[in-house]
C-alpha cells in the first residue's frame, strides 16, 4: 500500500495489513528478552537513510514499518524487557494495549459529552472509582491527563483559584504578595516548570529539606511557611508526594495536609508512581492520609502499568477546575458543562485513553492489581536481600519497592556498576541520588520480571563487587 490508498485502505486490504502487522509485532514481542535491555544508538547507516527520507517519493507502507521496529526493537531503552528496573517506565497490560486498538479504531472525541457519551461515561466511571478507592469523599471527580506532569499543572493552577477566585481573569497580580508553593527537595522538580507557566515564577517553589530518610521534614515546611508569611507572602499550595522518583518515599501526609488546613492551602499529594497501593490491602496503610488531600496525582502509566500517555488529576473538589478551564466556544456542539472534559480539564480535543484502565482494571479487578504491586514488592525485596547478604548497604526504606544500594565499596563505586550492567546488557538499573549521595537504584516496572531475573541480577552485581 502506498500513496493516498495507504491512507485509507477499503475493508479488505486493511484486515489483511492488520493482521500482518500483528504477526510482525508477535515475531518482535518474541524476543523480548533475547535482546538487550540497555539501548543501541542508532547506526550511521540508518541516520542517513533517516535523513534521506523528504517524503517527495511514496514508499510501501509494510516494508516502511519494518524498517522503524527493527529500529525500535534495538534503539531504545526496553521497558518490555523483563531485566528492566528502571525508572517508574511499565511494560504495558495487554488490555490497555487492547484499548488503544479499540479507542483507535473508533477515534471518537471526547472532549464534549454529547459526542462520545459512551466513551465520557467509562472514563469519568473510572476517576470516580479511583477517587472513591483513594478515600476521597463522594462527590469527587478529576480528568484524565497525559501524564503526571499535567495533573500536577493542574494541581499548581486550582492552587492559585482556591485561593483568590479572580486569578483566573485577572492573573496573579490579584495577589497581595508572592504565592508561594511548597514540595520537598525529592519531588518530581518539574513543579519549577509548572510554576513558570503559571505566571508566578521558578523562584516561588520552596524545595524543602528532607529528614535524612528521604522524606520532607515537617519542620522545615512549617518554618518555610511561617517565614513566607512574616515575609508578606501567600502560601498557595503545599505538595506532599507519594513515591519520590528516586528512591519511592512517602513524605508525611497527615502533617502536611494539617499544615495545609492551618495556613488555608490546597494540599495535593503526588502519587504519580506510589498511588497504585490504593490497590493493595495489605499496603495501602502506607498512603494514609491521602485521602485529605484536595487533588492527587496518579499515573495510569506508572505501576497501573497502561500504555504510555494516561495519567489521572483526582480532586475532592471538581468545581475548582472548573473555573480554572472554563471557556465559551460558539462551535462547541451543545452539551453537558459538568461532562465536558474541554471545559473542566487543559486538553481540548481528547482521546479516549481512560478505556486502557478500565479494561485492565475489569479484567484484573482491584485484587488483580493487588497481587501485582505486591509482587513487584516482594521482588525488589529479594534484590535488596541478596545484595544485603553480600555486604550491600540498603540506604532506603521505601513502601514502594524502591530499592537504593550502595556498594560495599562506598558511593563512589555506584557508577561503576551501573556502567557494567548495562555493558552487559541484560538489566537495566540506574544511578540516583538519595539524600545527597549516589545510589544503584532499581524498581520493578514489568509484571513479568520473576525470581529468575532478579537472581541473575543480583549474581551478577555481587560477581562484580
Ligand atoms: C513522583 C512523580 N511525579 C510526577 C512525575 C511526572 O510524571 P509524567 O512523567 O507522567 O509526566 C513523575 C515521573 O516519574 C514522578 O516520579
Amino acid at each position: 500500500m502506498r500513496g493516498r490508498d495507504a491512507l485509507f485502505p477499503g475493508f479488505d486490504e486493511l484486515v489483511a495489513a492488520e493482521n500482518a502487522l500483528t504477526a510482525k509485532l508477535d515475531i518482535v514481542r518474541r524476543n523480548f528478552s533475547s535482546r538487550k535491555a540497555n539501548a543501541e544508538e542508532p547506526s550511521t547507516e540508518w541516520l542517513s537513510e533517516l535523513g534521506r527520507k523528504r517524503f517527495d517519493e511514496a514508499e510501501d507502507l509494510e516494508p516502511l514499518m519494518d524498517w522503524v521496529m527493527d529500529a525500535l526493537d534495538t534503539g531504545g531503552v526496553q521497558m518490555t524487557h523483563p531485566g528492566y528496573l528502571g525508572l517508574f517506565n511499565p511494560a504495558p497490560t495487554f488490555a490497555s494495549e487492547c484499548a488503544d486498538r479499540i479507542a483507535s479504531a473508533f477515534n471518537h472525541q471526547i472532549c464534549v459529552y454529547s459526542h462520545a457519551p459512551a466513551a465520557v461515561e467509562i472514563e469519568q466511571h473510572v476517576i470516580n472509582e479511583m477517587a472513591r478507592r483513594a478515600g476521597l469523599p463522594a462527590g469527587s471527580g478529576g480528568h484524565f491527563t497525559s501524564g503526571g506532569a499535567e495533573a500536577n499543572s493542574a494541581a499548581v493552577l486550582c492552587a492559585l483559584q482556591a485561593k483568590c477566585p479572580e486569578y483566573s481573569d485577572e492573573g496573579v497580580g490579584v495577589f497581595n504578595g508572592q504565592p508561594t508553593v511548597y514540595v520537598s527537595k525529592e519531588s518530581h522538580l518539574a513543579w519549577l516548570k509548572m510554576a513558570h507557566s503559571a505566571g508566578i515564577g521558578r523562584s516561588a517553589v520552596r524545595l524543602i529539606a528532607t529528614d535524612g530518610k528521604g522524606q520532607m521534614s515537617v519542620a522545615a515546611l512549617e518554618a518555610s511557611i511561617a517565614a513566607d508569611l512574616e515575609a508578606g507572602c501567600v502560601p498557595v499550595l503545599v505538595v506532599a508526594t507519594a513515591g519520590t522518583t528516586n528512591a519511592g518515599m512517602v513524605d508525611p501526609l497527615n502533617p502536611s495536609a494539617d499544615l495545609a488546613e492551618r495556613y488555608g492551602m490546597w494540599f495535593h499529594v503526588d502519587a504519580a508512581w506510589g498511588g497504585a497501593l490504593i490497590a493493595s490491602n495489605d499496603r495501602r496503610s502506607a498512603l494514609e492520609g491521602i485521602e485529605r488531600a484536595h487533588s492527587i496525582t496518579i499515573d495510569a502509566h506508572k505501576w497501573f502499568a497502561t500504555t504510555m500517555g494516561a495519567g489521572m488529576f483526582l480532586t475532592s473538589r471538581p468545581d475548582i477546575p472548573a473555573q480554572v478551564f472554563r471557556v465559551t466556544a460558539s462551535y462547541m456542539p451543545e452539551s453537558d458543562a459538568s461532562r465536558d472534559f474541554y471545559l473542566n480539564s487543559t486538553q481540548w480535543s481528547r482521546r479516549f485513553v481512560g478505556l486502557r484502565l478500565f479494561l485492565a482494571l475489569g479484567a484484573a479487578g482491584w485484587g488483580g492489581y493487588g497481587d501485582h504491586v505486591e509482587r513487584s514488592i516482594d521482588l525488589t525485596d529479594r534484590l535488596t536481600n541478596r545484595l544485603k547478604e553480600g555486604g550491600w548497604i540498603h540506604a532506603n526504606s521505601s513502601a514502594m519497592g524502591v530499592s537504593c544500594m550502595v556498594p560495599p565499596e562506598g558511593h563512589d563505586a555506584v557508577q561503576r556498576y551501573v556502567d557494567a550492567i548495562h555493558e552487559d546488557g541484560r538489566y537495566w538499573i540506574s544511578k540516583a541520588v538519595y539524600e545527597g549521595k549516589p545510589v544503584l537504584r532499581a524498581c520493578v516496572t514489568n509484571g513479568r520480571t520473576d525470581e529468575n531475573v532478579i537472581d541473575g541480577l543480583a549474581d551478577l552485581l555481587l560477581d562484580l563487587s
